[in-house]
């Protein structure tokens, strides 16, 4: 996978298979620490403690058309090669919150790519879930949230196209705004 919004892709993935109805992702980049830490949180089914401790490891999945999963051990390898570290805190009936961090100088970090497209991506394939998305830095802070838009928007679907284009260029902007700069391949 060529960039950290791919991987993000893949985990939102793992919520909706889930049943989650509510994804929250989130991406903070801290300049001081070198830190950049991605996580996405669901409220689907969780996972049992057997499960978790098995799905680090790429022969465990229970899909049955094949039989690694490699969602999460990819997402992993990606964190650990970057110097960062990796965890999932889940529990069955609450959810799931999977987080990776990285080293932002690491020369092995993946850019972050767009999250603008994996998050509206998301959006126009499951109108009916509510996405989150919190992007932040050391000063400030973006948060969107589904539920704004529909109440602002009244009897347009979410994934209308004119709506979706906006959302997008909405989140490209502020990942410029709060990651140009710190992720250096951000150009603000
Ligand atoms: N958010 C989640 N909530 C509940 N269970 C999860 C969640 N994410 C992963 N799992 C469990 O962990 C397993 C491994 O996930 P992983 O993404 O690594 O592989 P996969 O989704 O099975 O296959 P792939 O991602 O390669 O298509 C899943 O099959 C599922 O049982
Ligand atoms: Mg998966």
């Amino acid at each position: 996978m060529t960039d950290l919004s791919l991987h993000l892709m893949d985990i939102m993935q793992n919520s909706l298979t889930a049943g989650a109805s509510c994804v929250e992702v989130g991406v903070k980049a801290q300049k001081s620490t070198d830190l950049l830490t991605l996580y996405v949180r669901d409220n689907g089914s969780g996972m049992t403690e057997e499960t978790l401790k098995r799905v680090s490891d790429p022969f465990y999945t229970t899909r049955t058309t094949r039989k690694a999963g490699l969602g999460i051990p990819l997402f992993k390898a990606s964190a650990e090669m970057a110097g960062g570290d990796f965890r999932i805190e889940s529990a069955p009936g609450k959810g799931t919150t999977v987080t990776a961090t990285y080293e932002i100088s690491n020369i092995d970090r993946k850019p972050l790519g767009s999250v603008a497209d994996t998050v509206t991506m998301c959006i126009m394939g499951h109108p009916g879930i509510e996405f989150h998305l919190i992007l932040e830095n050391e000063e400030s802070s973006f948060v969107f949230r589904t539920e704004e838009v529909r109440e602002q928007i009244g009897d347009v679907p979410v994934n209308d196209p004119v709506i979706i284009g906006y959302l997008k260029e909405m989140i490209e902007e502020q990942s410029r705004i709060l990651f140009g700069g710190i992720l250096n391949e951000i150009i603000s």
